[in-house]
Protein backbone atom coordinates (compact mmCIF):
# COMPACT_ATOMS: atom_id res chain seq x y z
CA UNK A 1 0.00 0.00 0.00
CA UNK A 2 0.77 3.79 -1.01
CA UNK A 3 1.83 5.63 2.23
CA UNK A 4 0.32 9.01 2.57
CA UNK A 5 3.19 10.17 4.08
CA UNK A 6 5.12 9.66 1.10
CA UNK A 7 3.18 11.33 -0.77
CA UNK A 8 4.39 15.17 -0.77
CA UNK A 9 1.17 16.41 -2.41
CA UNK A 10 -1.22 15.05 0.22
CA UNK A 11 1.19 16.12 3.10
CA UNK A 12 1.94 19.66 1.37
CA UNK A 13 -2.15 19.69 0.94
CA UNK A 14 -2.36 18.76 5.02
CA UNK A 15 -0.45 21.41 6.02
CA UNK A 16 -2.42 24.08 4.47
CA UNK A 17 -5.20 22.32 6.47
CA UNK A 18 -3.37 22.15 9.97
CA UNK A 19 -0.16 24.72 9.85
CA UNK A 20 3.47 24.01 10.77
CA UNK A 21 4.72 22.86 12.73
CA UNK A 22 2.45 19.65 12.42
CA UNK A 23 2.86 15.94 13.20
CA UNK A 24 1.33 13.98 10.50
CA UNK A 25 0.68 10.17 11.84
CA UNK A 26 -0.85 7.31 9.31
CA UNK A 27 -2.84 4.72 11.38
CA UNK A 28 -2.63 2.49 8.50
CA UNK A 29 1.17 2.33 8.64
CA UNK A 30 0.58 1.63 12.75
CA UNK A 31 -1.56 -1.18 11.91
CA UNK A 32 0.36 -2.76 9.17
CA UNK A 33 2.82 -2.54 11.91
CA UNK A 34 1.15 -4.11 14.27
CA UNK A 35 0.36 -7.03 12.00
CA UNK A 36 3.90 -7.58 10.80
CA UNK A 37 5.19 -8.00 14.47
CA UNK A 38 2.31 -10.28 15.86
CA UNK A 39 3.29 -12.54 12.42
CA UNK A 40 6.76 -13.09 13.78
CA UNK A 41 6.24 -14.69 16.67
CA UNK A 42 5.08 -18.64 16.53
CA UNK A 43 4.52 -18.75 20.39
CA UNK A 44 1.29 -20.44 21.75
CA UNK A 45 0.55 -17.64 23.90
CA UNK A 46 2.04 -14.45 23.40
CA UNK A 47 0.63 -10.51 23.62
CA UNK A 48 2.01 -7.48 21.83
CA UNK A 49 2.25 -4.88 24.05
CA UNK A 50 2.98 -0.89 22.83
CA UNK A 51 5.58 1.13 25.07
CA UNK A 52 3.63 4.06 25.24
CA UNK A 53 6.01 6.17 26.36
CA UNK A 54 7.12 6.06 22.22
CA UNK A 55 3.62 7.98 21.78
CA UNK A 56 0.55 7.82 24.17
CA UNK A 57 -1.57 10.05 22.08
CA UNK A 58 -5.25 8.99 21.61
CA UNK A 59 -5.59 7.92 18.57
CA UNK A 60 -2.83 5.59 18.95
CA UNK A 61 -4.27 3.93 22.20
CA UNK A 62 -7.52 3.55 20.15
CA UNK A 63 -6.02 1.61 17.49
CA UNK A 64 -4.41 -0.31 19.66
CA UNK A 65 -7.31 -0.88 21.74
CA UNK A 66 -9.41 -1.90 18.43
CA UNK A 67 -6.76 -4.05 17.35
CA UNK A 68 -6.43 -6.20 20.47
CA UNK A 69 -2.94 -4.73 21.83
CA UNK A 70 -1.51 -4.07 24.83
CA UNK A 71 0.42 -1.70 26.79
CA UNK A 72 3.55 -1.57 28.23
CA UNK A 73 3.46 1.94 30.74
CA UNK A 74 6.00 3.49 33.36
CA UNK A 75 3.43 5.73 34.43
CA UNK A 76 0.11 6.84 36.24
CA UNK A 77 -0.70 9.03 33.45
CA UNK A 78 -0.24 6.59 30.56
CA UNK A 79 -1.80 3.88 32.60
CA UNK A 80 -4.67 6.29 32.81
CA UNK A 81 -4.56 6.75 29.00
CA UNK A 82 -4.71 3.32 27.93
CA UNK A 83 -7.23 2.20 30.23
CA UNK A 84 -9.02 5.40 28.49
CA UNK A 85 -8.41 4.00 25.38
CA UNK A 86 -10.13 0.76 26.45
CA UNK A 87 -7.24 -1.73 26.91
CA UNK A 88 -8.24 -3.90 29.43
CA UNK A 89 -6.50 -4.73 32.52
CA UNK A 90 -4.50 -7.69 31.68
CA UNK A 91 -3.19 -6.63 28.55
CA UNK A 92 -1.33 -3.75 30.52
CA UNK A 93 2.20 -3.85 32.23
CA UNK A 94 3.72 -1.25 34.92
CA UNK A 95 7.60 -1.49 34.16
CA UNK A 96 9.73 1.19 35.72
CA UNK A 97 12.36 1.99 38.68
CA UNK A 98 11.32 3.95 41.79
CA UNK A 99 7.80 3.24 42.32
CA UNK A 100 6.24 5.31 45.40
CA UNK A 101 4.07 4.20 47.41
CA UNK A 102 0.96 6.19 46.02
CA UNK A 103 1.88 4.37 42.65
CA UNK A 104 1.97 0.89 43.88
CA UNK A 105 -1.64 1.53 45.68
CA UNK A 106 -2.97 2.69 42.33
CA UNK A 107 -1.29 -0.70 40.47
CA UNK A 108 -2.66 -2.91 43.45
CA UNK A 109 -6.28 -1.48 43.89
CA UNK A 110 -6.80 -1.17 39.74
CA UNK A 111 -4.66 -4.85 39.43
CA UNK A 112 -2.27 -4.13 37.13
CA UNK A 113 0.87 -6.30 36.95
CA UNK A 114 4.31 -4.97 37.81
CA UNK A 115 8.21 -5.46 36.72
CA UNK A 116 10.14 -4.49 39.75
CA UNK A 117 13.19 -3.08 39.77
CA UNK A 118 14.67 -3.79 43.17
CA UNK A 119 14.81 -6.03 46.21
CA UNK A 120 12.82 -3.09 48.53
CA UNK A 121 10.87 -2.19 45.67
CA UNK A 122 9.61 -5.79 46.03
CA UNK A 123 9.51 -5.73 49.70
CA UNK A 124 7.83 -2.22 49.54
CA UNK A 125 5.21 -4.21 47.68
CA UNK A 126 4.14 -6.90 49.21
CA UNK A 127 4.26 -4.82 52.53
CA UNK A 128 1.27 -2.47 50.84
CA UNK A 129 -0.72 -6.14 50.15
CA UNK A 130 0.63 -6.63 46.11
CA UNK A 131 0.07 -10.16 44.86
CA UNK A 132 2.24 -11.94 42.28
CA UNK A 133 4.85 -9.47 40.73
CA UNK A 134 7.33 -9.36 37.32
CA UNK A 135 11.00 -8.56 38.09
CA UNK A 136 13.18 -6.64 35.76
CA UNK A 137 16.56 -7.91 35.25
CA UNK A 138 19.38 -6.33 34.01
CA UNK A 139 20.29 -6.95 30.39
CA UNK A 140 24.16 -6.12 30.81
CA UNK A 141 24.71 -8.28 34.03
CA UNK A 142 22.61 -11.27 31.78
CA UNK A 143 25.89 -11.54 29.90
CA UNK A 144 28.47 -9.98 32.01
CA UNK A 145 28.96 -7.11 30.60
CA UNK A 146 28.58 -3.24 31.69
CA UNK A 147 24.78 -2.45 31.58
CA UNK A 148 21.84 0.28 32.11
CA UNK A 149 20.84 0.90 35.39
CA UNK A 150 17.91 -1.03 35.71
CA UNK A 151 16.90 -4.07 37.37
CA UNK A 152 18.50 -7.27 39.14
CA UNK A 153 21.91 -8.90 38.69
CA UNK A 154 22.21 -12.38 39.06
CA UNK A 155 23.47 -11.85 43.27
CA UNK A 156 20.55 -9.52 44.01
CA UNK A 157 17.65 -11.92 42.07
CA UNK A 158 19.49 -15.10 43.67
CA UNK A 159 19.08 -12.56 47.24
CA UNK A 160 14.95 -12.26 46.20
CA UNK A 161 14.85 -16.12 45.71
CA UNK A 162 15.62 -16.49 49.27
CA UNK A 163 12.76 -13.84 50.03
CA UNK A 164 9.74 -14.69 48.43
CA UNK A 165 8.52 -17.66 47.80
CA UNK A 166 8.41 -19.23 44.34
CA UNK A 167 4.71 -18.71 43.51
CA UNK A 168 4.92 -14.76 44.14
CA UNK A 169 7.91 -14.84 41.05
CA UNK A 170 4.72 -14.76 38.53
CA UNK A 171 7.45 -12.93 35.51
CA UNK A 172 10.52 -12.12 34.34
CA UNK A 173 11.45 -9.06 32.59
CA UNK A 174 14.48 -7.83 30.54
CA UNK A 175 15.07 -4.37 28.27
CA UNK A 176 17.70 -5.14 25.70
CA UNK A 177 18.12 -1.77 24.73
CA UNK A 178 17.05 0.29 22.11
CA UNK A 179 17.29 0.83 18.10
CA UNK A 180 18.82 -2.12 17.54
CA UNK A 181 19.39 -2.43 13.60
CA UNK A 182 20.71 -5.94 13.67
CA UNK A 183 18.51 -8.72 15.48
CA UNK A 184 21.84 -11.00 16.10
CA UNK A 185 23.06 -8.33 18.28
CA UNK A 186 20.12 -9.28 20.55
CA UNK A 187 20.53 -12.44 20.75
CA UNK A 188 23.43 -12.91 23.54
CA UNK A 189 21.26 -11.71 26.47
CA UNK A 190 17.91 -13.23 25.50
CA UNK A 191 19.50 -16.29 25.25
CA UNK A 192 20.88 -15.98 28.68
CA UNK A 193 17.69 -14.37 29.70
CA UNK A 194 15.33 -17.61 28.80
CA UNK A 195 18.27 -20.25 30.10
CA UNK A 196 17.20 -18.41 33.16
CA UNK A 197 13.93 -18.66 32.72
CA UNK A 198 14.00 -22.15 32.11
CA UNK A 199 15.00 -22.89 35.13
CA UNK A 200 11.86 -20.99 36.71
CA UNK A 201 9.30 -23.69 36.48
CA UNK A 202 6.72 -21.54 38.39
CA UNK A 203 6.73 -18.39 35.84
CA UNK A 204 3.27 -17.46 34.34
CA UNK A 205 4.93 -14.68 31.46
CA UNK A 206 8.81 -13.50 30.26
CA UNK A 207 8.75 -10.00 29.22
CA UNK A 208 11.38 -9.18 26.45
CA UNK A 209 10.62 -5.97 26.92
CA UNK A 210 11.36 -3.49 23.32
CA UNK A 211 14.50 -2.92 21.16
CA UNK A 212 13.65 -3.02 17.38
CA UNK A 213 15.41 -0.59 15.59
CA UNK A 214 14.71 1.93 13.01
CA UNK A 215 16.83 2.87 10.27
CA UNK A 216 16.98 6.40 10.55
CA UNK A 217 19.53 7.01 8.04
CA UNK A 218 18.57 4.90 5.63
CA UNK A 219 21.76 2.86 5.28
CA UNK A 220 20.78 -0.64 5.68
CA UNK A 221 18.28 -3.21 5.08
CA UNK A 222 16.36 -2.35 8.44
CA UNK A 223 15.59 -4.60 11.28
CA UNK A 224 14.64 -7.76 9.94
CA UNK A 225 11.39 -8.64 12.54
CA UNK A 226 10.97 -11.75 11.10
CA UNK A 227 14.56 -13.18 12.07
CA UNK A 228 14.05 -11.92 15.20
CA UNK A 229 10.50 -12.94 15.94
CA UNK A 230 11.59 -16.76 14.88
CA UNK A 231 14.59 -16.83 16.98
CA UNK A 232 12.43 -16.09 20.54
CA UNK A 233 10.16 -17.85 19.58
CA UNK A 234 12.25 -20.47 19.23
CA UNK A 235 14.40 -19.68 22.50
CA UNK A 236 10.60 -19.92 23.98
CA UNK A 237 10.11 -23.45 23.72
CA UNK A 238 12.58 -24.34 26.91
CA UNK A 239 9.61 -23.02 28.66
CA UNK A 240 6.25 -24.16 29.34
CA UNK A 241 3.90 -23.91 26.39
CA UNK A 242 1.53 -22.33 28.95
CA UNK A 243 4.08 -19.04 29.91
CA UNK A 244 3.24 -16.02 28.09
CA UNK A 245 5.08 -13.81 26.00
CA UNK A 246 4.79 -10.57 25.82
CA UNK A 247 6.64 -7.97 23.84
CA UNK A 248 6.85 -4.40 24.38
CA UNK A 249 7.71 -2.70 21.29
CA UNK A 250 7.71 1.46 20.81
CA UNK A 251 10.18 2.98 18.22
CA UNK A 252 10.04 0.24 15.74
CA UNK A 253 6.08 -0.18 16.44
CA UNK A 254 5.55 3.53 15.91
CA UNK A 255 8.09 5.45 14.27
CA UNK A 256 7.35 5.23 10.61
CA UNK A 257 3.47 6.10 10.97
CA UNK A 258 4.50 9.73 11.70
CA UNK A 259 6.17 12.63 10.10
CA UNK A 260 7.07 15.88 11.12
CA UNK A 261 6.64 19.17 9.08
CA UNK A 262 7.57 22.44 9.72
CA UNK A 263 8.11 25.32 7.51
CA UNK A 264 11.59 26.92 6.41
CA UNK A 265 11.87 30.68 8.19
CA UNK A 266 15.44 32.07 7.05
CA UNK A 267 17.91 30.55 5.03
CA UNK A 268 21.97 31.93 5.74
CA UNK A 269 25.52 30.96 4.87
CA UNK A 270 27.96 30.96 7.82
CA UNK A 271 31.88 30.30 7.53
CA UNK A 272 31.00 28.02 4.51
CA UNK A 273 27.41 26.43 5.96
CA UNK A 274 24.34 26.60 4.66
CA UNK A 275 21.60 27.12 7.90
CA UNK A 276 18.50 26.15 6.86
CA UNK A 277 15.70 27.33 10.19
CA UNK A 278 12.61 26.56 10.08
CA UNK A 279 9.19 27.22 12.14
CA UNK A 280 10.11 24.06 14.67
CA UNK A 281 12.66 23.21 17.16
CA UNK A 282 14.53 20.18 19.24
CA UNK A 283 12.09 21.42 22.31
CA UNK A 284 9.07 20.49 20.40
CA UNK A 285 11.25 17.34 17.79
CA UNK A 286 13.48 16.60 20.59
CA UNK A 287 15.40 13.21 19.30
CA UNK A 288 17.82 15.32 17.41
CA UNK A 289 19.15 16.60 20.67
CA UNK A 290 19.27 13.67 22.39
CA UNK A 291 20.16 11.37 19.51
CA UNK A 292 22.16 13.18 17.19
CA UNK A 293 23.87 9.99 15.46
CA UNK A 294 20.84 9.21 13.97
CA UNK A 295 19.45 11.80 12.83
CA UNK A 296 16.05 11.80 11.15
CA UNK A 297 16.07 11.75 6.78
CA UNK A 298 14.41 14.85 5.94
CA UNK A 299 12.97 16.03 2.39
CA UNK A 300 11.76 19.12 0.97
CA UNK A 301 8.32 18.82 -0.19
CA UNK A 302 8.19 21.06 -3.19
CA UNK A 303 10.59 19.34 -6.03
CA UNK A 304 13.91 20.84 -6.53
CA UNK A 305 16.61 20.66 -8.84
CA UNK A 306 19.71 19.94 -7.69
CA UNK A 307 21.01 19.28 -3.95
CA UNK A 308 23.17 21.01 -1.64
CA UNK A 309 24.14 19.69 2.00
CA UNK A 310 22.91 22.18 4.69
CA UNK A 311 22.26 22.00 8.51
CA UNK A 312 18.13 22.05 9.71
CA UNK A 313 17.74 24.44 12.36
CA UNK A 314 15.60 25.69 15.44
CA UNK A 315 14.28 29.31 15.22
CA UNK A 316 15.61 29.52 18.52
CA UNK A 317 18.59 30.91 20.58
CA UNK A 318 19.66 27.70 21.85
CA UNK A 319 22.97 26.94 20.27
CA UNK A 320 22.60 23.47 19.92
CA UNK A 321 19.16 24.11 18.12
CA UNK A 322 20.12 21.52 15.39
CA UNK A 323 17.62 19.14 13.84
CA UNK A 324 18.91 17.64 10.73
CA UNK A 325 21.87 17.39 8.50
CA UNK A 326 21.08 16.15 5.51
CA UNK A 327 20.88 17.65 1.70
CA UNK A 328 17.99 20.29 0.18
CA UNK A 329 17.74 21.86 -2.78
CA UNK A 330 20.01 24.07 -4.01
CA UNK A 331 17.21 26.69 -4.51
CA UNK A 332 15.01 25.92 -1.12
CA UNK A 333 13.24 29.26 -0.20
CA UNK A 334 11.66 30.48 2.78
CA UNK A 335 8.08 28.94 3.06
CA UNK A 336 9.02 25.91 1.79
CA UNK A 337 7.61 22.59 3.43
CA UNK A 338 10.60 19.74 5.20
CA UNK A 339 9.08 16.76 6.03
CA UNK A 340 11.29 14.82 8.95
CA UNK A 341 11.10 11.17 8.41
CA UNK A 342 10.10 8.33 10.95
CA UNK A 343 8.32 10.76 13.26
CA UNK A 344 5.72 8.76 14.96
CA UNK A 345 7.97 7.70 18.12
CA UNK A 346 10.14 9.27 21.08
CA UNK A 347 9.61 12.63 19.15
CA UNK A 348 6.44 14.16 19.70
CA UNK A 349 6.33 12.51 23.06
CA UNK A 350 9.67 13.99 24.44
CA UNK A 351 8.87 17.47 23.59
CA UNK A 352 9.00 20.16 26.69
CA UNK A 353 8.36 23.80 27.30
CA UNK A 354 11.97 24.40 27.13
CA UNK A 355 12.56 27.69 24.81
CA UNK A 356 8.74 28.69 24.61
CA UNK A 357 7.54 26.95 21.14
CA UNK A 358 3.72 26.91 20.80
CA UNK A 359 2.77 23.21 21.09
CA UNK A 360 3.22 21.38 16.92
CA UNK A 361 -0.71 20.21 15.17
CA UNK A 362 -1.46 16.83 15.28
CA UNK A 363 -2.95 15.08 12.45
CA UNK A 364 -4.09 11.53 11.88
CA UNK A 365 -4.74 10.13 8.66
CA UNK A 366 -7.25 7.25 9.06
CA UNK A 367 -6.77 3.33 8.23
CA UNK A 368 -7.89 2.84 4.51
C1 LIG B 1 10.33 -1.36 29.76
C2 LIG B 1 10.39 -0.91 28.34
N1 LIG B 1 9.86 -1.71 27.40
C3 LIG B 1 9.86 -1.34 26.10
C4 LIG B 1 10.42 -0.15 25.70
C5 LIG B 1 10.38 0.19 24.24
O1 LIG B 1 11.62 0.17 23.69
P1 LIG B 1 11.81 0.43 22.11
O2 LIG B 1 11.22 1.75 21.82
O3 LIG B 1 13.27 0.35 21.93
O4 LIG B 1 11.08 -0.64 21.39
C6 LIG B 1 10.99 0.70 26.65
C7 LIG B 1 11.58 1.97 26.25
O5 LIG B 1 12.09 2.73 27.02
C8 LIG B 1 10.97 0.31 28.00
O6 LIG B 1 11.50 1.08 28.96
Amino acid sequence: MKSRLTCNETLALTAERTGTPAYIYDLSILRQQLAAFRDAFEVPRFSLLFATMANPSPQILDLLAIEQGGACVNSILHLDLSLAAGISTDKIQFTASGLSVDQMRRLITAGIFVNLDSRRQVSQWLTLGGGPFGVRLNAGALIEKPGDRLGFDQAEFDALRNDVSGSLLAGLHVYVGTNFLDARDMFPTLRSFFRLAAGLPHLQYVNIGGGVGVDYNNVGSGFDINAFGSEVSQLHRQLSPETMLFFEPGRGLAASSGVFLSRVTDIKRLQGTTFVACDASIAIFPRPLHHPESLHRVRALRDGGDQTDVVVVGRTTFSRDILARCKLPMNVEIGDLLAFENAGAYCNSMASHFLGQPAPADFYFPIE
